[in-house]
């Protein structure tokens, strides 16, 4: 029976994708790691086990990875794109040093790893429609440089020492149980709880930013269909490019209005914007759906309906600070920034 590590463990895609291992695998064997406790109600200290640790430290991992004797790593523990932009160092430290502790680990210890790479791998130079599996690679932010150089890492560990790491390419996520703490695609997260709570919104990048998005239960989904592949389908092992669709700030606000006809966005892009056209409007992920039959569930329409359904039940996002604004390290550490 697989023993599971996730670092970051309290991000937004840590927080959802424990749930659904425990689910598969039983509560007791998935370890959770992340700088602190998350937040507990009523003050109660999380649910066992839970181990608080820095994945820059290589011998704090080692000593998790043996007392609970674990056989799979998600790492996920990571600084994102806007706050990488305010803490490049830190960004290197924490993305690429924790990775590498991780990966000499993985020999060690005889683990799978899956590490999420992102669409911020991209730069100016790529072609921004349909964007190939393999393709100029040429980040503009210092968490796309961490982003690229890990896979190649990744890549390395593969080819040289049989390492079994997998890897995708994520998309903007967007999800109802973890708040946007500040970043490049987070606005989708803030105008869905703007129009569930009767507020307008005024938007951070411009009307037409398209971006490639995707709601949480496919990425959820894209992972274990990629961990559970047989290792020979695998034709990639730098990082597979992941879709499902795309949508810039006006066509969310036009999803929006249908459902709730009140509800008005304005435009104010900020520095943010100068992230965003740096990435690609769409990317293509025939390799992915060819190797191990990645298909999305959600459109644009089908996750609306699902987000608001769930704001509108009385589900709210949680943590995240608004980092972006405060230029500060949030409550959350990284924030909680998409993408
Ligand atoms: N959310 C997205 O839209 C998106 C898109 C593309 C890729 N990704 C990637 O997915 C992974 C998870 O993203 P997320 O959105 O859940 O991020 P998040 O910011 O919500 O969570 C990251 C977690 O890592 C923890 N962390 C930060 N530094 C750490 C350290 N030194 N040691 C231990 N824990 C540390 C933070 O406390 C936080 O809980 C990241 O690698 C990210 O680059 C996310």
């Amino acid at each position: 029976m697989s023993r599971i590590l996730v670092t970051g463990a309290n991000g937004q895609i840590g927080s959802e994708l424990v749930e659904v291992l425990r689910e598969r695998h039983g509560p007791s064997q998935v370890v959770r790691l992340d700088l602190k406790p998350p937040p507990a109600p009523n003050g109660r200290p999380p649910d066992a086990p839970f181990e608080v640790a820095d994945v820059r430290d290589r011998d704090a991992l080692a000593d998790v990875l043996t007392r609970h004797k674990v056989d799979t790593v998600y790492h996920l523990a990571s600084l994102l794109s806007a706050t990488g932009e305010q803490h490049p160092d830190r960004t290197w430290e924490v993305n690429l040093g924790g990775l590498k502790n991780v990966l000499d680990l993985a020999q060690t210890h005889d683990l799978q790893v899956f590490w999420p790479s992102s669409i911020a791998v991209f730069g100016p130079s790529t072609p921004k429609i349909d964007t190939p599996q393999d393709t100029v690679l040429d980040p503009a932010t210092m968490y796309g440089v961490t982003k690229r150089s890990g896979e190649l890492l990744c890549q390395y560990y593969h080819r040289r020492y049989g390492l079994d790491v997998r890897s995708l390419r994520y998309p903007g996520l967007v999800s109802y149980k973890t708040a946007p703490g500040g970043g490049t695609t987070d606005y989708a997260v803030d105008m869905f709880t703007a129009a569930a709570e009767g507020r307008d919104y005024t938007c951070f990048l411009a009307p037409d930013a398209r971006l490639p998005m995707m709601y949480m239960p496919d990425a959820i989904q894209a992972t274990l269909d990629l961990m559970d592949a047989h290792s020979d389908a695998l034709s990639v092992r730098d990082s597979y490019n992941v879709a499902a669709f795309s949508f810039a700030p006006q066509d969310l606000a036009a999803a929006l209005q249908r459902r709730r006809p009140g509800f008005s966005c304005t435009y104010e892009p900020d520095r943010r914007q100068q992230i965003a056209d740096t990435w690609p409007a769409s990317v293509n992920d025939e390799a992915a759906r060819a190797d191990w039959g990645w298909t999305p569930d959600y459109d644009l329409d089908a996750m609306t309906d699902d987000m608001l359904a769930h704001l509108g039940a009385g589900e709210r996002v949680r943590g995240g600070e608004g980092e972006w604004e405060s230029g500060g390290m949030g409550e959350r550490e990284s924030g909680n920034v998409g993408t």
